[in-house]
C-alpha cells in the first residue's frame, strides 16, 4: 500500500517525478566547447554587469565577456579609470560583433562606466538602475559580484569596525546587488557569479574578519542558488585559493618593476577570467555551483 509520504506527488522538494514530463522535440545542436552564447538574453541584448573592477581579476572578466561581443558594465569606485577601460571594451566587443556580421547600431555603446561604492548599500542599487536605464532595449544577463574589503592582522588587533567593514563589502552589498539584480535575471534567465577566496572556507590565522565575510557570501549564494535555480538564474561561487598575479602584490613581495611571477606559482586574471565565461555559458541541464581555481605550486 502506498502511504501519503511514500507517493512522489506529495513531496514535491524530495522527488522532481513531477517534471518529467515528455517531450518530443529534439534537443538543440551542442555547440563546440567555448562557442556557447551565455545563459539568458541573447547576445545582442544581453548586459554583463560587474561590481568590483580594478586592473586585475575585474578587468579580465570584463574583458572575456566583451571579446565574445557582449555588452559590459563595469563598477567601482574611479570613474576615469573605468571610463577609459570601458572605452577599449567598447572596441573590443564591436570588432567580435563585426567579424561576426552582428550589427552594431549608429551610436550603440557596448560598454558602459559606473561609479559606485560598494560600502554604500544605495549607490548599488542606484547604479544597477543606471545600467538598466542606460540600456532600455537590453537586459542585465549576467551580474559578477568581485568587490571586497580585506583587513587582515592578529585577532586581538582587528576592531569592530574593520569586521564591520569586511561585512559591508562581501555580505551585506554582495546581498544587495543580489537583490538588485535578480530581478533583472530572472525575466529571461540569467547567471549571477561571485568572487570568493580562499577565506570562503578556511579561516586562517589573521583572517578572522574576512572569513567571517567571505563564508557569509558564499553561504548566502549557495541559498539564492537553490532559490533562484528553479527560476531560470545560474548562481555560481568562484574559490579563488591563492595569490592574484598584480602590479600591487609585485610590489608587495618586493618583486622588481617589469617582471612576473613564474608560471603555476600565481593566479593569471586573463586566465581566470575564461573560467568566467564557461560558468556563464553553462546550459540549464548541468550547472556548476562551485568551482575552485589555484595555482599548481599553492599548497591546500
Ligand atoms: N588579489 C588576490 O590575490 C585575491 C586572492 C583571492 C581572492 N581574491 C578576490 O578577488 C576579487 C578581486 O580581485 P583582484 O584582487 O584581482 O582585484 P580587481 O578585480 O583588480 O579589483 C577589485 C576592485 O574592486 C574595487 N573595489 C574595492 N572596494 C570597492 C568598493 N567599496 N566599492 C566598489 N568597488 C570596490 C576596487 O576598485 P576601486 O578602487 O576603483 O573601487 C578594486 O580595484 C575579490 O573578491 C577578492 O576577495 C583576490
Amino acid at each position: 500500500m502506498t502511504t501519503k509520504k511514500d507517493d512522489p506527488k506529495s513531496s514535491p522538494r524530495r522527488n522532481r517525478t513531477d517534471l518529467l514530463t515528455p517531450e518530443f522535440t529534439p534537443h538543440p545542436p551542442v555547440q563546440p566547447l567555448g562557442l556557447d552564447l551565455l545563459h539568458g538574453p541573447p547576445l545582442a541584448e544581453h548586459i554583463v554587469v560587474i561590481l568590483g573592477v580594478g586592473p586585475g581579476l575585474g578587468l579580465a572578466i570584463a574583458q572575456v565577456f566583451a571579446s565574445r561581443g557582449y555588452t559590459t558594465a563595469i563598477l567601482s569606485r574611479s570613474k576615469d579609470r573605468l571610463s577609459k577601460w570601458a572605452d577599449e571594451l567598447h572596441s573590443t566587443a564591436a570588432a567580435f560583433r563585426t567579424q561576426h556580421g552582428i550589427e552594431v547600431k549608429s551610436g550603440e555603446r557596448l560598454s558602459g562606466a559606473f561609479a559606485c561604492d560598494a560600502m554604500d548599500n544605495s549607490a548599488i542599487t542606484s547604479a544597477i538602475d543606471q545600467v538598466a536605464q542606460f540600456w532600455p532595449d537590453k537586459t542585465i544577463g549576467s551580474a559578477c559580484y568581485n568587490a571586497s574589503v580585506r583587513k587582515r592582522g592578529p585577532f586581538l588587533e582587528q576592531s569592530l569596525d574593520q569586521i564591520q567593514q569586511g561585512v559591508q563589502g562581501s555580505i551585506l552589498a554582495g546581498f544587495t546587488f543580489a537583490q538588485s539584480v535578480l530581478p533583472h535575471l530572472t525575466r529571461v534567465g540569467g547567471n549571477l557569479l561571485v568572487t570568493g577566496a580562499t577565506s570562503s572556507t578556511r579561516g586562517r590565522e589573521g583572517f578572522a574578519g574576512f572569513a567571517a565575510s567571505k563564508s557569509g557570501l558564499r553561504a548566502m549564494c549557495q541559498s539564492i542558488a537553490r532559490e533562484f535555480g528553479p527560476q531560470n538564474v545560474h548562481v555560481t561561487h568562484v574559490i579563488v585559493d591563492g595569490l592574484i598575479e598584480s602590479e600591487t602584490a609585485l610590489e608587495f613581495l618586493g618583486m622588481p618593476k617589469g617582471s612576473r611571477f613564474k608560471d603555476g606559482t600565481v593566479l593569471v586574471p586573463a586566465q581566470m577570467a575564461k573560467s568566467w565565461l564557461f560558468l556563464a555559458q553553462q546550459h540549464r541541464s548541468g550547472w556548476t555551483f562551485e568551482m575552485d581555481l589555484r595555482p599548481a605550486r599553492e599548497h591546500w
